[in-house]
């Protein structure tokens, strides 16, 4: 039996949710931090913190290939949860059939809307007067799983995707160490 409380966060990039899931860490621990990234900004931070990481630069590598690298790396080190955090490469659904039920994404909209990319400007230009973040379950089908939290931030007069990525990011840093929290809890 796996402990969910072991989780290993996927970054691409900056990692600022990730920090926020390592810095409001309840009942749960991050013990790996995994990219396919090597230059991902966040893996610094960790490795700075001696928060053990793992890295392969995914580009031209098989797919399937890279998956079970990742995979023994979170063997090796227990990993119960995954919690996605601006991981940029879509899991194969082998990956998360292995994984079922214990991979957590946050994904900056009010889900189901805008599911994919761009999600600021496209609530901005469908008129909507908040938008906001979801947390949920990671299936095989892409932001579609079972949606565990959501906050909502109101669009404003003058809203820009920067100004309102600005204020759901903040949001996402408040609610995904919670609802990461509350998914981990017995
Ligand atoms: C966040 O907006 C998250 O919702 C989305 O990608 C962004 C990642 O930012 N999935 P960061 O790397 O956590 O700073």
């Amino acid at each position: 039996m796996r402990d969910p409380t072991r989780v290993a966060v996927l970054i691409s990039g900056r990692g600022s949710n990730m920090k926020a899931l390592v810095e409001q860490a309840n009942g749960y621990e991050v013990v790996l931090v995994a990219s396919n990234n090597p230059l991902a900004p966040g893996l610094a931070w960790a490795r700075e913190r001696a928060i053990p990481t793992w890295t392969w630069d995914s580009r031209g590598v098989e797919k399937s290939v890279w998956e079970t690298a990742l995979g023994q790396s979170l063997e090796d080190h227990g990993i119960g949860t995954i919690a996605l955090a601006g991981f940029m490469r879509i899991l194969s659904p082998e990956f998360t059939g292995q994984w079922s039920g214990r991979i957590l994404n946050i994904h900056p909209s009010l889900l189901p809307k805008y599911r994919g990319l761009d999600t600021h400007n496209r609530a901005i230009e469908a008129g909507d007067t908040s938008s906001g973040c979801s947390v949920h379950v990671v299936t095989d089908e892409l932001d579609a799983g079972d949606v565990l939290a959501q906050a909502e931030v109101p669009i404003v007069p003058g809203e820009t995707a920067a100004t309102l990525e600005a204020r759901v990011l903040e949001a996402e840093h408040r609610l995904y160490p919670i609802a990461l929290s509350d998914f981990v809890r017995p």
